[in-house]
């Protein structure tokens, strides 16, 4: 089976990019990171692929005069890796319109909340964890989606739930978030390379897996196969 070609779009720790690039080279999903884009220099998240031998490519928003010329540039750059799914992990700026429309369907993110609540403008990092504790929530999570052009408002393709406990701080909820998160991202992955995924409004149906004997050709007995 051809692998899935991915580009990730990091701003910082890339530790959800590092739990695609191990569940990539385990064989789930068959998927491999072809290139990581990373609008910030320092990001650590550029030195993760390095050593992982991933070509590792900064694109700083700061360098552009608009916003249009930076995402020129961000969008030739994964054409030109032949990214089948782009995936946002911790890229913290915003895509136009015109740069979703460009990989319509193809571009995944995760968000440390339950969508559609606690997401939107401002709601990255610790924000989020802040407005979920504040809210007096029971539970929070984490969310896979498509990405469209309302942030963080795309059809939903897997959450998991998680408890918000009493006494949890931002910092212990964001950890036990990011732990689901770096199951259920590659799990997102691994259902869009078995091509599962399918957009139904702002809803997405799962479809079942197909049991790998049916692709099969059916056996022919000898009896009944005919010869020219
Ligand atoms: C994660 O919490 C993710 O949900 C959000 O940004 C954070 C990125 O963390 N979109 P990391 O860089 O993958 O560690």
């Amino acid at each position: 089976m051809r692998r899935l070609r991915l580009g990730v779009l990091v701003s910082g720790a890339g530790t959800n990019l590092q739990a695609l690039i191990d569940a990539c080279r385990s064989g789930e999903p068959a998927a491999e990171v072809v290139v990581v884009v990373s609008n910030v220099p320092g990001a650590f998240a550029l030195e993760r692929a390095r050593r992982d031998d991933i070509q590792a490519v900064v694109v700083n928003h700061r360098d552009f005069p608009t916003k249009a010329a930076f995402e020129a540039v961000l969008q030739e750059t994964l054409e030109s890796f032949r990214v089948g799914l782009v995936c946002l992990a911790g890229f913290l700026r915003i895509l136009s319109p015109e740069f979703v429309r460009a990989f319509d369907g193809r571009i995944m993110n995760i968000h440390p909340a339950l969508l559609p609540s606690f997401g939107g403008k401002g709601m990255y990092g610790e924000h989020v964890h802040r407005a979920v504790m504040a809210s007096g929530a029971r539970v929070s999570g984490c969310t896979v989606h498509f990405v469209t052009e309302v942030p963080d408002g795309g059809p939903i393709i897997l959450q998991t739930a998680v408890p918000v406990r009493d006494d949890d701080t931002p910092v212990t909820l964001a950890a036990r978030i990011r732990r689901e998160e770096h199951r259920l991202y590659p799990m997102a992955v691994r259902l869009f390379a078995e091509d599962r995924l399918r957009i139904e409004g702002n809803r997405v149906r799962i479809l079942p897996q197909i049991p790998p004997s049916s692709h099969a050709p059916a056996p022919v007995h000898p009896a009944t196969a005919r010869t020219k």
